[in-house]
Parts: structure tokens; C-alpha cells; sequence
């Protein structure tokens, strides 16, 4: 009854948390390419080919649903892969609808056609290869009519993170914001549309002031995924171990993410 989360590396691991926490009897298969991060400034060929490697891992590993944690891979390869790539008995769904869902205030699923909404000027922030896919842009057409989106690729975050300099990630969280409210002042949401950004969420925040709703992922994500199994269980697949996976030294990334998650985590090489 496994499920795979699939990251470029560690950030996916702040999505693993709330989806182990709000469904606990699943066994997660996180799955982070630690070996190739940082995705977020590879271009989309790249990006596809990694994550079709590490998604067939995690169906490997007994995973029939898979989810694409990492905001880059969902921008530059989920649709291509959904296309062309996914067998008929497996599926892979990405990070952007979730939040989509409810920034446009549906039902979880509702692909009904798109419709005038609420909110009309959103904020994104994301990786420059996110940023550049416009797939989040693609996606809420889909559903929504009427909204303008201002992209920010927020250069230098990830790494600085990676680096353990919250400092300097928090500086630069503060400049990408300028940059956004010089093309859009008044933004009504925000989306934080990468893995690592809810790490610096109270950055985000403060930063944009308390008129703007600020959208982060990983408990939209969990609560959409537990809706879907409740309406597809059939979808949970053959595996039934835990695992955490990597394609980096297991040791070095394990120390990494315990680190980064604050609580003990033990990888195995993928
Ligand atoms: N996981 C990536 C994302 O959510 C951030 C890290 C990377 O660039 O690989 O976009």
C-alpha cells in the first residue's frame, strides 16, 4: 500500500512531513535525487530525464501512485510524462493543482471548466526553471478565468539553504520579494511554489505584509492526496516498507535531512 514522493533532493522532505502526519498507516517511499540537485536551474530535457529515472525506482519499490514533491519537476516534466510516459496502471501527480484547488477555492478534483474567481492578482515564487515552464500559469487557466499571475524565479534561495546559510536565504527572500512588488504592488495571494520556501514561510510573510494570503504547499498537498485515496484507494500500491532512498552518500544526505527536517532520518541508497 506504498506511495512514492519523488524530490530532487531534500525539500520534498517538508511534503513527506505532513503527509506522514496526516496519513500515518501509509508507508512512504520518499525517493530524493540528491546525486543531480539543485533541478531548479537545469533545463526541461534534463529535468525529464531525471525524474522519469527516479519515478521508476519508486514504482520499483512497489509504488503505484506517485507524487512529484519537487516544483520544478511537476513545472517540466509532469505533463510531458502524463502524456507519453506513465503506464495505465500507475499514476503521477504533481504539486501545483493541490494549490491551484484551493487557491481558486474548489473541491479537490473538480475539473470542471474554468470559471471567474475571488482572488485576480497572485504571486509566484519559484525556482528560475518553474518560473520559465509557465506550467503554473497553464494549469490555473484550466481552471480559472481572469487572474493575473507575476512570476518571481528566486535565484540563490535553494542554494543558500542547501549551504545551511539561513541568512543569506532569508536576505534573498527579502530582494525577490522587492523585485515582485516593483511589477506587482498589490498582490492578494502568494505562492510559495518551491520545496524549500516553507522553511522561510515567516520570511515570505513578513515580507509581503498581512494583506496577502500566502499559499504553501505541503498541507495542501496532504490533504488533497488523502482526499484522492479516499476516492481512488485502489491506488495504493503492492510495497509496504518505509523508505527513504537516495541517489547522493546516504550518510552525508541522511545527516543532511536530519538537519533539515529536525528529526532522525535514515536513507539507503536508491
Ligand atoms: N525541489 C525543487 C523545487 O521544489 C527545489 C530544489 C531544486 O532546485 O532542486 O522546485
Amino acid at each position: 500500500m506504498a506511495v512514492g514522493i519523488f524530490d530532487s533532493g531534500l525539500g520534498g522532505l517538508t511534503v513527506w512531513d505532513a503527509v506522514h502526519a496526516r496519513l500515518p498507516e501509509v508507508p512512504l517511499v520518499y525517493f530524493g535525487d540528491n546525486a543531480h540537485a539543485p533541478y531548479g536551474v537545469r533545463d526541461a530535457d534534463d529535468i525529464y530525464d531525471l525524474t522519469t529515472a527516479g519515478v521508476t525506482r519508486l514504482f520499483e519499490a512497489g509504488c503505484d501512485l506517485v507524487i512529484l514533491a519537487c516544483n520544478t519537476a511537476s513545472a517540466a516534466a509532469l505533463r510531458r510524462m502524463q502524456e507519453r510516459w506513465v503506464p495505465a496502471d500507475k499514476r503521477v501527480l504533481g504539486v501545483f493543482v493541490p494549490l491551484i484547488e484551493a487557491l481558486t477555492e474548489r473541491q479537490w478534483g473538480d475539473n470542471s471548466p474554468p470559471r471567474e474567481v475571488a482572488v485576480k492578482n497572485v504571486a509566484l515564487f519559484a525556482t528560475p526553471a518553474t518560473v520559465a515552464s509557465r506550467a503554473f500559469q497553464r494549469e490555473l487557466a484550466f481552471r480559472a478565468i481572469g487572474v493575473d499571475v507575476e512570476a518571481q524565479a528566486c535565484g540563490g534561495v535553494v542554494d543558500a539553504m542547501g549551504e545551511g546559510d539561513m541568512i543569506l536565504a532569508e536576505a534573498l527572500v527579502r530582494s525577490h520579494v522587492d523585485a515582485l512588488k516593483r511589477k506587482m504592488p498589490h498582490p492578494e495571494a502568494a505562492v510559495l511554489g518551491c520545496t524549500h520556501y516553507p522553511l522561510v514561510e515567516a520570511v515570505f510573510r513578513d515580507a509581503l505584509g498581512p494583506a496577502v494570503s500566502v499559499y504553501s504547499q505541503p498541507s495542501l498537498v496532504a490533504a488533497s492526496l488523502a482526499d484522492y485515496l479516499g476516492r481512488h484507494p485502489g491506488r495504493l500500491g503492492p510495497g509496504h516498507e518505509a523508505m527513504f532512498l537516495t541517489t547522493g552518500d546516504p550518510k552525508r544526505v541522511s545527516s543532511r535531512a536530519t538537519q533539515f527536517l529536525r528529526r532522525e532520518i535514515a536513507f539507503r541508497p536508491a
